[in-house]
């Protein structure tokens, strides 16, 4: 019987015997985060190769080159100004940390609004440098079935979409009464379109559990209750390195302050010449 060896982006081996019958890898795929529906999928943000290997080497299930790159990583009021080629960019660096997990990269703002063609072009170029699929904000039925008929899985995303926070008049919790159905509908739009599973962002939970309960793939929440089939943070947030302290959010260390004290101690043995010493010296 032949054995055939593939290599992963990380170098991590598949083995593909006779022929097609492929050996259990549990390399996560769209696939199959699609099929854990009614379980909890855990996913997180990260924009760069380290941040993407430590995430994959604690074994979250999907993570996000967001384009909340923007004002997490690059200083941006908002993920208004963030580029295609920005998220190029970060994505290819995030794909070299990335082997395990299901690497997500998002669609800036401008890179899929105007055509399906447009949106096909710009999902390409982020599959071309190492996403296994793209995210993109609201329901744009015709962008997203015509990426998937491309080959390449959508993430959907409804809800407080940051992406529209002009038209939405600042970041506010969207569905919230007469609004629910608004959301609702989106989500059940974006299931149909062909998307293998939709981030809900800053809904109230009571409509975060209807959708849920209504949809077909798995809902991801993020200020959306306890409800949905998964949660996505983001990097910043979850490990104490923002600045603002969000509702919806939790930090898990504080890795801003043990940063700083790190750099305060290396600044200070540096200035007193306790470092370097003999030992770091050739
Ligand atoms: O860009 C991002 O980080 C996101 C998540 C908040 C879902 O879209």
């Amino acid at each position: 019987m032949r054995v055939y060896h593939s290599t992963t982006r990380a170098g991590r081996q598949l083995y593909l015997r006779g022929g097609n019958l492929p050996v259990m890898s549990d390399k996560i795929t769209a696939p199959k985060i699609r099929s854990m529906k009614g379980g909890r999928i855990a996913c997180v943000t990260a924009y760069d190769a380290p941040s993407a290997r430590l995430a994959d080497e604690a074994g979250v299930d999907l993570i996000l080159v967001g384009d909340s790159v923007g004002n997490t990583t690059l200083g941006y009021p908002s993920t208004l100004p963030v580029s295609l080629e920005e998220m190029v960019h970060h994505t290819r660096a995030a794909a070299s940390g990335c082997s395990n997990a299901l690497l997500v990269s998002d669609l800036p703002f401008g890179s899929y609004q105007a055509s399906s063609e447009e949106a096909v072009r710009s999902a390409v170029s982020l599959v071309k440098v190492g996403a296994e699929a793209v995210k993109l904000e609201g329901a744009y039925v015709e962008a997203i079935e015509a990426i998937v008929r491309a080959g390449i899985p959508v993430m959907g995303h409804v809800g407080m979409t940051p992406q529209s926070v002009n038209s939405f008049g600042g970041f506010r919790v969207q569905g919230r009464g007469d609004r629910a159905d608004t959301v609702v509908e989106a989500a059940h739009a974006v299931e149909k379109a062909g998307a293998f599973s939709v981030v809900l962002e800053v809904i109230p939970g009571v409509v975060a559990k209807r959708i849920t309960e209504t949809v077909s793939i798995p809902t991801i929440g993020i200020g959306a209750g306890p409800d949905c089939d998964g949660e996505i943070q983001v990097w910043h947030d979850l490990l104490g390195i923002s600045e603002t302290v969000y509702r919806h959010a939790k930090a898990y260390a504080d890795v801003g302050e043990i940063t700083k004290n790190a750099l305060k101690s290396y600044a200070e043995e540096v200035r007193k010449r306790e470092f370097p010493t003999e030992e770091n010296t050739f």
